[in-house]
């Protein structure tokens, strides 16, 4: 079943007397269960579309389709209610709050969606102990290293059981070692849970931990790209497909 769709879809920015075209027309699915890489040059629209796919920000032109539903006949406030029921956002920067827990920091999502905690604390437990943080439940962001924020992250993006989570250069910010064990959690998530993963990211390694991988240049989607299995392969492919948008 497709989960995610864009048709034709356009996005351009006004800077003053400026226009820039981020996207211009790109027709994109994901069926559920999958776990898809964007890959692509800075500035080839891998982020604008990620905030399209997620109804962070709309299409200039063309459609959105998110979980069933044509986000252009929404209100924005009928769109922020899908997001935040539908999909866990995971960006380079963590952005956790400093001022809360580990543990509070996973369980936001639920309190802004305005439920209560209490009802939903074996799950954060659950989640806590699937990336490994039960010991640091306590700990506020600045005493926890890189990865261990991103894992508070990454639970964070599953409290509310999205059908969608979509991630912005997840290991951008961390060592190869310690964004491994991410990759590896959310191959897990697909594998284990049929979790559905957008995940932009300029690594082919990372990459290769997805189903397949589509390549944005100049705002369009110029080449797709499916994984085999075989890692060292995938990531050889991965690069040469690289090699040949950087013209
Ligand atoms: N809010 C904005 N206002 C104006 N222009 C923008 C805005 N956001 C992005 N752009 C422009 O749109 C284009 C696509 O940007 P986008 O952030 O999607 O690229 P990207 O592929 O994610 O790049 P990177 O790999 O560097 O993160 C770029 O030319 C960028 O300068
Ligand atoms: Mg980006």
């Amino acid at each position: 079943m497709t989960i995610l769709e864009t048709q034709q879809v356009r996005k351009q920015y006004q800077m003053g007397e400026v226009t820039v075209d981020a996207l211009v027309g790109v027709d994109f699915t994901v069926e559920e269960g999958e776990f898809v890489a964007i890959m692509g040059p800075s500035g080839s629209g891998k982020s604008t579309l990620l905030h399209l796919l997620g109804g962070l920000d709309g299409p200039t032109d063309g459609e959105v389709t998110l979980a069933g539903q044509r986000l252009s006949k929404l209100s924005d406030r009928q769109v922020t209610l899908i997001r935040r029921r539908n999909v866990g956002f995971i960006f380079q920067f963590f952005n956790l709050l400093p001022t809360l827990t580990a543990e509070e920091n996973v369980a936001l999502p639920l309190l802004i969606d305005g439920q209560s905690i209490k009802k939903h604390q074996e799950k954060i437990d659950r989640l806590l102990e699937m990336v490994g943080l039960s010991d640091r439940r306590h700990h506020k962001p600045d005493q926890l290293s890189g990865g261990e924020q991103q894992r508070v992250a990454i639970a964070r993006a599953f409290v509310t059981d999205p059908a969608i989570v979509l991630a912005d250069e997840p290991t951008g910010n961390l060592d190869s070692k310690t964004g491994d064990e991410i990759l590896r959690l959310l191959r897990r998530s697909c594998d284990e849970l049929g979790q559905t993963i957008v995940m932009v990211t300029h690594d082919a390694k990372a990459a290769s931990f997805a189903d397949r991988v589509v390549f944005l240049m100049d705002g369009r989607i110029v080449d797709h790209l499916k994984m085999t299995g075989d890692q060292a392969e995938d990531i050889r492919q991965i690069q040469r497909h690289l090699r040949a948008l950087e013209v």
